[in-house]
């Protein structure tokens, strides 16, 4: 299968406010016509109506950053794919560390949360990634393939569908990225597992890398082989650094 253009997600995680994301969006919009590759903007349920309007008619996709593994019913909080949909949501992050971490995820959950998205024709980039503990203790490989085994194991036919984003945990917000090489190899790792499950379709599905992506870096890790894109937190909120990192992926 093809490759497809580079992905650069933005992440805005809990950040963002009216007037704030009009300045943002707008600034992006003016600096992204025209990109070659693809771009989207994942932000706060509350504020999909909001970037929904922003963007409609330029290249940018929306995007959620979770989504419930139910249809409807009772589950005080949160947001079903229809839902999503309502609002022209192409894509919704699942299973990102910090809902495993403070939201008790399971690989489980997160496997049913990504067949909920693609159910209703929602793109979900699936994170993976080792804790520094995990990591010092030689457990990366073991790990990412065990949250990416998860959401095979479910959604194993229609895998060639899926974004999977690489995000070692221990390089989250903490301005330590992890090394082109270092974040190639567990790239490299993920891609082979995939190809295990659907070999016709790995090559053209894409592995983003996120944790401390910024513009200074953005460039040497989008050149390695198993680098389709990335998913991009704290610079995301800066109109001149995404852009820097589009252009980057461009
Ligand atoms: P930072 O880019 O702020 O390190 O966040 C990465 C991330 O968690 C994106 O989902």
């Amino acid at each position: 299968m093809a490759k497809h253009a580079k992905l650069i997600a933005g992440n805005w995680k809990m950040n963002g406010a009216l007037g704030a994301n009009e300045t943002l969006v707008r600034a992006l919009l003016e600096g992204a016509a025209n990109v070659a590759c693809d771009v989207a903007l994942c932000v706060p349920a509350p504020y999909f109506a909001q970037v929904q309007s922003l963007l409609t008619g330029s290249q940018l996709a929306l995007g959620a950053q979770d989504i419930s593994a139910h249809p409807h019913g009772a589950f005080t909080g949160e947001q079903s794919a229809a839902m999503l949909k309502e609002f022209g949501v192409r894509y919704a992050i699942v299973g990102h560390s910090e809902r495993r971490q403070y939201h008790g995820e399971t690989d489980e959950a997160v496997a049913a949360k990504a067949a909920a998205a693609l159910a209703n024709g929602i793109t979900p980039i699936v994170c993976v990634g080792e804790t520094l503990a995990q990591r010092e203790a030689g457990q990366t490989e073991e790990v990412v393939k065990r949250q990416l085994a998860a959401v095979i194991h479910v959604n194993g036919h229609c895998i060639s569908e899926i974004v999977v984003a690489y995000e070692p945990v221990w390089a989250i917000g903490t301005g330590k990225t992890a090394a082109p090489g270092q974040a190639q190899a567990v790239h490299a790792v993920l891609r082979a597992q995939l190809h295990h499950a659907a070999s016709e379709h790995a090559a053209g599905v894409r592995i983003l890398y996120g944790g401390s992506m910024n513009a200074a870096n953005a460039a040497e890790l989008l050149a390695q082989a198993d680098i389709d894109g990335g998913l991009i937190g704290g610079a995301s909120l800066k109109a001149p650094d995404f852009l820097q990192i589009i252009a980057a992926a461009a």
